[in-house]
């Protein structure tokens, strides 16, 4: 996501000079460090007024702007509010652009900051899923007279699933319970008891009052007993993520891109690095499909192409032999720790879907920069986020559930588990239009049978059939019912061959019907806008359909486009307990599987037909005298 241009307001603290900060840094700009922290917490506990005080009193805000805030206040009779400092400034950036998150900068000797306010939980959600807030640390504010609240919690365990592991907790309205130590000890002990349990062990605990500006920079005078860090002193040791270089190379590749001028029949992969580091030279692995390259050049689409990827680089490569990868799959190096692979996915999610998350429903699950059907195979279980640690015994999500659940997606995905590599464990679940949950994968699912294997066998027993066997069928027809597929791109004319092939039989007497499936099924890229459920729908049912036609004695002939080895399979697995005749058209570009007969792109749909018939005398299907 591309940064806002900002309003005068945040320029100050976040222009490369630094000019009006309180503590001028003598760091050459270029290199003083940077870091987005995120500020959550309850409603009304004092997130915002918190920030404020960070602003004014590192002196980052622009020149002028508290005295305005005051005149203001009094102008309205208003009591001043470190809180509004935020919201003027806010209205000072929309007037330019609109941004959905308020965002705020503040410097110190050590680094300069990028603040994002979290005021409601959906909006801070959205923000931290679509990975606009790439946070690595959170304060997390808790009003001392109110305790520990519901999203105190929630916003704790969603930190966790985030892979936020550096979480600084702010007791805040000390004033309000006359700076007693045994109510800041009391929420420390409990709340530090659950960030523990929910892996996030480096916390720090602060009294403060954000409103007087106690231990935020300046230190507390009321609070004699405490002598740790201020909030300032506490961000300034937050440390770095520890380098994304040093974990094995990850992009998810998000397109490609064709040249087509000139004969020229390159492609570009296009991506944003997550982790690690790789060069021109470099050996590739793209997953799931296991394609191998080498990275020939690297292309930049402004200024100066770089010279390596490094993370958070959004680039292009080329590589030195075409190998044909999908937006969707992650490019790897070889010889370094590969990513899992796997339909299955155990994982811990937050549901914030409108509607609950079933089992049987199929949801789009995105993960890197992959697409693709999930289904909601097992809950392990649901976490009460408004009572502690209670477990409650349920196969649903409902909305703000926190679950550990095992999802089922319709193809393998490639992915890191959140201990090995956070950002390429994180995903989002989409119900329709909306982003439903957020989660990271904790381990790889175990191979228990499939849904879809398990749905086929329901399928079996639940179906009641008539009287007439298949022979009786095959005595009238005088031929086997068959499930041909006939594999390839409408480009490479696979359609065309089927339709021939459903012509051909029928000249030969047999009973025959054939059923494509169009360009929309699967010569649409999903970045393109082919919907990966819809997708998967369609290839259902016409698996389902085969089942029907096989048994009623036809030999039903389809050309589902230039679908993967998965896709395939699934096709298999529907039309169970019949074999699948498999002709391909063409060069297999999305995954090689095993086809009785291939045939070269655009052969002689005719001559195809033929040898495709005579294949299924070989083969029992049809009687010999047919041709
Ligand atoms: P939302 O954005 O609505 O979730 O609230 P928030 O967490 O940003 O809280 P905000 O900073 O707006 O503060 C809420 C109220 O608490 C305001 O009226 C503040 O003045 C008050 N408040 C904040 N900090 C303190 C404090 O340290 N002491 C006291 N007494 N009041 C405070
Ligand atoms: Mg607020």
């Amino acid at each position: 996501m591309s940064a806002p241009v900002l309003g005068g307001s945040a320029r100050a603290a976040d222009d490369d000079k630094g000019a009006s900060t309180a503590r001028p840094t003598v760091t050459p700009a270029s290199t003083i460090e940077r870091m987005d922290i995120v500020v959550v917490g309850h409603v009304d506990h004092g997130k915002s007024t918190v920030i404020g005080r960070l602003m004014a009193d590192t002196g980052s805000l622009p020149e002028g702007k508290l005295d305005q805030v005051r005149a203001m206040c009094a102008r309205n009779a208003r009591p001043f509010e470190y809180a509004f400092l935020l919201d003027a400034l806010r209205d000072e950036r929309a007037q330019g652009i609109t941004i959905d998150t308020a965002r705020c900068f503040f410097a110190t000797e050590k680094r300069r900051y990028i603040i994002h306010d979290a005021p409601g939980h959906v909006e801070f959600l959205k923000n931290m899923v679509t990975g606009a807030a790439r946070a690595e640390a959170a304060l997390l504010v808790i009003d001392a007279a109110e305790g520990i609240r519901e999203n105190t919690m929630r916003h704790g365990y969603i930190l966790s699933m985030l892979g936020i592991r550096q979480v600084v907790v702010l007791v805040n309205k000390m004033d309000l319970v006359g700076w007693d130590s045994r109510v800041f000890r009391a929420v420390a002990d409990e709340y530090g008891a659950f960030l523990a349990e929910i892996g996030i062990g480096r916390s720090e605990f602060i009294p403060i009052s954000a409103r007087d500006g106690a231990n935020i920079v300046g230190r507390a005078t009321d609070a004699p007993w405490y002598s740790g860090p201020t909030v300032l002193d506490a961000v300034d040791s937050l440390v770095r993520r520890e380098g994304l270089e040093s974990l094995a190379f990850r992009m998810p590749v998000q397109d490609i891109y064709k040249f087509t001028a000139e004969g020229d029949d390159r492609r570009i992969v296009v991506g944003t690095v997550e982790s690690g580091v790789a060069r021109p030279g470099d050996e590739v692995v793209f997953l799931p499909s296991g394609k191998r390259s080498r990275i020939a050049t690297i292309e930049a689409f402004a200024a100066e192409p770089p010279s390596g990827l490094v993370p958070d680089a959004a680039v292009g490569i080329t590589l030195t032999e075409q190998v044909y990868v999908r937006p969707g799959e992650l490019m790897t190096l070889a010889k370094q720790p590969e990513p899992e692979v796997s339909r299955r996915l155990r994982a811990s999610m937050f549901w914030m879907g409108r509607a609950p998350m079933v089992r049987g429903r199929r949801y789009k699950l995105r993960i890197g920069s992959a697409q693709v059907a999930v289904e909601l195979a097992e809950v392990t279980r649901v976490l009460d986020a408004s009572d502690l640690g209670s477990v409650k015994d349920k196969q649903q999500l409902d909305r703000h559930d926190v679950a550990e659940c095992v999802l089922e997606a319709a193809h393998p995905v490639a992915y890191d588990l959140a201990d090995a590599n956070e950002r390429t464990a994180r995903f989002a679940i989409v119900d329709g239009f909306d982003i439903a949950a957020c989660g990271v994968v904790l381990a790889v699912g175990d191979d228990a049978m499939s849904l879809l294997e398990d749905r086929v066998r329901r399928r079996e027993s639940a179906w009641s059939g008539g009287e007439i066997s298949v022979d009786e069928r095959r005595e009238r027809y005088a031929h086997k019912g068959k499930f041909v597929v006939v594999l390839g791109s409408d480009r490479d004319g696979a359609p065309i061959v089927g339709r021939a092939l459903e012509r051909a039989l029928f000249e030969l007497g047999a009973h025959t019907y054939y059923l494509g499936l169009g360009r929309s099924v699967t010569d649409l890229d999903p970045a393109e806008g082919d919907d990966p459920l819809e997708r998967a729908g369609r290839l259902r049912r016409l698996g389902e359909l085969a089942r029907i036609m096989t048994d009623a004695g036809l030999l039903f002939v389809t050309a589902p486009g230039d679908i993967d080895e998965y896709e395939l399979e699934d096709l298999r697995m529907l039309a169970a307990p019949f074999a699948l005749f498999v002709v391909r058209i063409g060069e297999a570009s999305a995954g090689l599987h095993a086809a009785q007969l291939s045939f070269p792109a655009r052969a002689d749909a005719d001559a195809v037909a033929e040898a495709v018939a005579r294949e299924l005398v070989n083969e029992g299907v049809l009687p010999e005298y047919y041709i």
